[in-house]
């Protein structure tokens, strides 16, 4: 080899190395500046002895000329479909059919993985270089989309290690990530352009674009989950093994997957992933369980098109279609008029849904819905339900166009709507029956007042029965009125007396923010509370003094100052503290006169205490609270169960506190 081809070779392992820790393992060694250095003097050197350039070098994935058609390939194995069941019920049923095919009582050992929200891919490797990719087609064609996957960084150019058989077929999904979808829709939105309608066919429109040029710049991904044809070699006997040696490769597999012991590990797994599914960072319909050993999935075998070895368990649909049966507009706390859909009942999600939120009329202009309309209900998760789109082609010719109301349809005021803002308000204030509600609601909620039982019912129960009209009514309930309302007995009566009397003793911020003053929440009211130190200077501040606060800009200063010039504001809060509600006020210190000042904190895992209070206790001393650890955190708070803040804390040099630790830095 000559010299050229050695600095060559190394160069590309360097890179090969380095985007293995970037895209793959998500952590990278070294700064993007040195990574692009290295690739900048691979290309020129590549530049200088183009017949040097190999097919797997880590400057070849983009450059392929656009196609004008995909060419096909034929699969040498099918790329099968997989049966799907519904409920434990059919999940239990399949767990039988192996046992009374094997003829055997032992717990099937499962291979259990997120059932991923993309598409089918099947890459050849040959001699461990990426040779060809196609996506399943039919199942027994696909289409040629090698130069397009040829651009997804996370998948090797060139296998790692080594073991690899001389031809292997690797399958998997390639998928949008959720946060690659929305950052690519929000870009499309900006330039007016055609957005995508959900991860999936993001990524399937992004894989069949004929120019890989555009490919490359859609955020896709891939996780392998099977073998194809193996040839030259072989793989391990176990599919969860299997998934190891795809990792030691360097090939990308799914981080969620488990060995589960029969159904009722199934059936475990099942809950545990649809209770984080909201959180996973990508899109999944369901999860997928196989049966671990490759000896026993080959003397299952296949029926039709699917593995008896093998099944999806779905989740159920989360978008449904339904009709539009009319349009209210609810009314919130700050007076905003939210567009709710009264829809035909429809099943989505698991649940039975009748209402969606329209969000606002932007957005109700935006999707063209009308009243009359066929439209696609989506409920993600806990998620409230919206309506997503309208299906056009099924627009009755009577559809009513949605049009925002001039007056409140709570208390009649006029409707405003300033210019170039999304939301429409009633103007009624506190004369607004609806929004005194809802201020009640909020003054009551647990991060304002904290008043123990006294939920969204109880405040709308008592509103209604005409027991409060204020807040301040909330400190002159009687426990017999309360008693005697619906569902409530002495017992629940005299716990919430107990809970309002306790709930006055109270904190300054707690104060400010239960107020809702309009786009004060907790933590503008914390710096505020710190900032003044007690209420009446607060309260005496004009606008200039306002905007000495960080974090206060001029629409926060107007509003702030706006509230207590009213006088029923001024009137409400001297009755609330002549009921006894108390606080103790700061002394207003600078922060950089704070014994925490100048110091970053970190919380993690589960400790006696939320993480919101012991935030607050830190930033009351001075310190900043972080969201992740970095060079520059003085230390990481780690209660039970803390994962990779503390193994980064760990790797990073920073130091660590536990509970005592910390009880000890709080009385400082
Ligand atoms: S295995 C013979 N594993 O689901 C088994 N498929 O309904 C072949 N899918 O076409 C598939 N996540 O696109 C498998 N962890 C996973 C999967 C998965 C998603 C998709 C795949 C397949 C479809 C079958």
């Amino acid at each position: 080899m000559s010299a050229i081809q050695a600095q060559l070779e190394t160069l590309r392992q360097q890179l090969r190395h380095h985007n293995h820790l970037y895209y793959v393992l998500d952590d990278p060694q070294i700064p993007d500046v040195e990574y692009d250095r290295l690739f900048r003097e691979l290309q020129s050197l590549e530049a200088a002895h183009p017949e040097l350039i190999t097919a797997d070098s880590p400057t070849q994935r983009v450059g392929a000329a656009p196609l004008s058609e995909f060419g096909e390939i034929r699969h040498a194995i099918p790329m099968l479909s997989l049966g799907n069941v519904f409920s434990d019920e059919e999940l239990l049923a399949f767990d039988k059919r192996i046992h009374d095919r094997l003829k055997s009582d032992a717990e099937t050992e499962f291979v259990a993985e997120p059932k991923l929200d993309g598409l089918a891919i099947s890459i050849l490797y040959e001699n461990g270089i990426f040779t060809r990719a196609a996506t399943r087609g039919d199942g027994e064609t696909g289409e040629d989309v090698t130069q397009n996957v040829r651009t997804i960084k996370s998948i090797p150019l060139h296998l790692m290690g080594e073991g690899w058989p001389a031809k292997l077929e690797v399958r998997g999904e390639i998928y949008m990530p959720k946060a690659g979808f929305e950052a690519f829709n929000a870009k499309m939105r900006a330039l007016g352009e055609k957005t995508f309608v959900n991860p999936r066919n993001a990524a399937a429109g992004s894989l069949r674009q004929l120019d890989p040029r555009l490919t490359a710049q859609r955020p896709l991904d891939m996780f392998c989950y099977a073998v194809g044809l193996v040839e030259g070699g072989a793989v391990p006997d176990t599919h969860y093994a299997i998934l190891q040696q795809f990792r030691a490769w360097g090939l990308r597999v799914c981080p969620d997957i488990c060995v589960v012991s029969g159904a009722q590990g199934c059936l475990a797994y099942f809950r545990e992933i649809g209770a984080k599914r909201s959180s996973l960072p990508y899109d999944i319909d369901g999860v997928v369980y196989k049966v671990n050993a490759i000896a026993t999935q080959q003397e299952l075998g296949f029926v039709s098109r699917a593995p008896r070895w093998a099944i999806a368990h779905k989740f159920p649909a989360q978008e449904e279609i339904t009709e539009l049966e009319g349009v209210e507009f609810q009314v919130g706390r700050t007076g905003a008029l939210t567009p709710v859909a009264r829809l035909k009942p429809v099943f989505v999600g698991g649940v039975t849904v009748s209402n969606a939120t329209l969000h606002n009329m932007d957005e109700i202009e935006r999707k063209d819905v009308r009243i009359g309309d066929y439209v696609i209900v989506r409920r993600a998760g806990d998620v409230i339900p919206e309506v997503a789109r309208v299906i056009p082609d099924r627009r009755p010719a009577d559809a009513q166009v949605i049009v925002m109301p001039t007056h409140c349809p709570v208390c009649g005021s006029e409707v405003e709507r300033p210019a170039g803002e999304a939301v429409a308000r009633c103007t009624g204030g506190l004369y607004c029956p609806a929004q005194v509600k809802e201020a009640i609601k909020h003054f009551a909620s647990r991060k304002a007042m904290n008043i123990d039982g006294l939920g969204d019912k109880l405040v709308e129960l008592c509103f209604e029965q005409g027991l409060i009209r204020h807040v301040d009514d909330l400190y002159r309930l009687q426990a017999a009125q309360v008693a005697a309302l619906e569902r409530m007995g002495e017992k629940s009566a005299e716990n919430l007396i107990n809970a309002l009397e306790k709930s006055k003793a109270t904190t300054l911020e707690r104060f400010i923010f239960a107020l809702g003053i309009r786009e004060v929440g907790e933590s503008t009211a914390k710096v505020l509370a710190r900032h003044f130190g007690s209420f009446e200077a607060l309260q005496a501040a004009d606008e200039a003094a306002l905007l000495q606060v960080p974090d206060v800009g001029p629409v926060v200063a107007t509003n702030i100052a706006h509230f207590f010039s009213e006088p029923h504001n001024r009137d409400t809060i001297g009755h609330l503290r002549e009921l006894g509600i108390h606080w103790q006020n700061y002394v207003v210190k600078p922060i950089e006169a704070l014994p925490l000042a100048g110091k970053t904190y970190v919380i993690t895992g589960t400790l006696s205490r939320s993480r919101d209070e012991i935030k607050a206790d830190l930033e009351g001393l001075g310190a900043k609270v972080a969201g992740s650890v970095s060079k520059k955190t003085t230390a990481l708070i780690a209660g039970e169960n803390a994962g990779s803040k503390l193994e980064k804390a760990e790797s990073l040099g920073v130091a660590v506190l536990d509970e005592a630790a910390l009880s000890v830095l709080l009385t400082r």
